[in-house]
């Protein structure tokens, strides 16, 4: 989960990182009183989860409340790639004498951290990265030993920093690896890191982003949440806690297992291609244990999907074994009552196969059809899609 701005400039404080006050506003008028209330120049600065807000006339200077109240109004309503500004955070203006970058992250490739930074920031990384990738620091960090201030003098030094500020920015990148590794961030990046004309190093941009597997572990993270942008199924299947992304085909998947799910978006794809263009319309892997309550639960948030026409729950019965997930669809079917209006087709492989059939063939739902094979039931479920 990527965080706003101001959410990693609360973080950011939280943890010691000098920042500067920054006080959020949704309106011309809150930003006024913000402005008033911090007094002297401030910036104010789109909220939204991208990059390059500067350039994108997203960050302005205002000198007083009034000026800060007008610069607001250019602000809220601008597009940003693709986001929409609904909420600015109105922040005390530095007086900047140098920007440098800092960042550390999640580095996949090379299953460990790494930390770029850099003496000249201000501009993209992006663009230093290509423009003059000798200006740009790499650094493994190892996640065991993390950025002690050894390590951070370390960093400094490579990236350039002339030795009297090495000792003013290395604490703060100590710092900055314990919002990362404290959080369990995938990526804290400051950019800029500043000095102010007064010589104080302080963080005036911040971009982190959380491992929501990690989530468990902090209850506080829930509240980060931009429950505005969320889409409601989504929302709604993780309170359920199921494993279930959207998708915008009409073709409802159900299955048990990543790998077979992914194969049935496979599946169903190219059997739409037959029946005008029919597509999945999410991923839900039901997991392991398929009872009744799961089935429910995610037949529940598929049927609450307007774009679905057709449900192929398609389930290979290992440890479960398919009668139990047989029983498993009539209990949900059974729960749901009206609310399963959509025809439902049901391929039951693996343990205990014939057992299963014979329990939906007996409970001879109208909306229910078996297929023998999941090329089959994908066939019958985009077509039962394309009507
Ligand atoms: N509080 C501030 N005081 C003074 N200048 C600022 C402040 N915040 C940002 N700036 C200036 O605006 C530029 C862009 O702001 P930044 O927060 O980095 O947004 P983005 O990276 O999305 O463009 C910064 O590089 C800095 O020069
Ligand atoms: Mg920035």
């Amino acid at each position: 989960m990527d965080l706003f701005e101001y959410q990693a400039r609360d973080l950011f404080e939280a943890y010691g990182v000098p920042v500067l006050a920054g006080i959020i506003a949704d309106t011309p008028d809150e930003v006024r009183a913000a402005a008033e209330k911090l007094g002297g120049t401030v910036v104010v600065k789109a909220q939204v989860k991208a990059g390059g807000r500067g350039k994108a006339g997203g960050v302005k200077v205002a000198h007083n409340p009034d000026d800060a109240a007008k610069a607001s109004e250019t602000i809220f309503g601008l597009d940003i790639k693709g986001h929409i500004v609904k909420r600015v955070m109105v922040a005390a203006g530095a007086r900047i004498k140098e920007e440098y970058y800092f960042s550390v992250l999640l580095d996949r490739a090379n299953r460990s951290y790494l930390s770029l930074s850099s003496f000249e920031g201000g501009m993209e990384i992006e663009e230093l990265a290509v423009e003059r990738p000798e200006a740009l620091a790499r650094i493994e960090v190892d996640p065991l030993a993390g950025i002690d201030l050894a390590k951070a003098t370390e960093i400094a030094i490579a990236a350039k920093f002339p030795a009297e500020i090495v000792d003013k920015v290395a604490p703060v990148f100590v710092k900055l690896y314990e919002v990362y590794k404290g959080e369990d961030a995938t990526l804290v990046e400051v950019n800029p890191l500043v000095l102010t004309e007064d010589g104080d190093i302080v963080a005036l941009d911040g971009k982190v982003s959380l491992d929501e597997n990690a989530d468990f572990r902090h209850p506080n993270h829930e509240a980060l949440v931009d429950s505005g942008a969320e889409d409601p199924l989504e929302a709604k299947a993780k309170r359920l806690g199921l494993n279930y992304v959207k998708l915008d085909g009409e073709v409802g998947v159900i299955g048990n297992g990543a790998g077979l799910v992914m194969s049935t978006l496979d599946v169903v794809s190219y059997a739409g291609e037959k029946w005008g263009g029919a597509k999945p319309a999410n991923f839900l892997d039901i997991g392991g244990g398929a009872s009744a309550e799961v089935m429910a639960n995610g037949l529940d948030v598929i049927l609450g999907d307007a774009q679905v026409k057709s449900v192929f729950v398609n389930v290979f019965g290992g440890i479960t074994s398919c009668d139990a997930v047989a029983n498993g669809i009539v209990g949900a079917l059974k729960t749901l009552g009206s609310t399963a209006s959509k025809p439902l087709v049901v391929r039951l492989d693996g343990n205990k196969v014939q057992e299963g059939r014979q329990i939906l063939a007996d409970y001879n739902h109208p909306l229910v059809s078996l297929a023998d094979t999941m090329d089959e039931g994908a066939d019958k479920a985009a077509e039962l899609a394309s009507k």
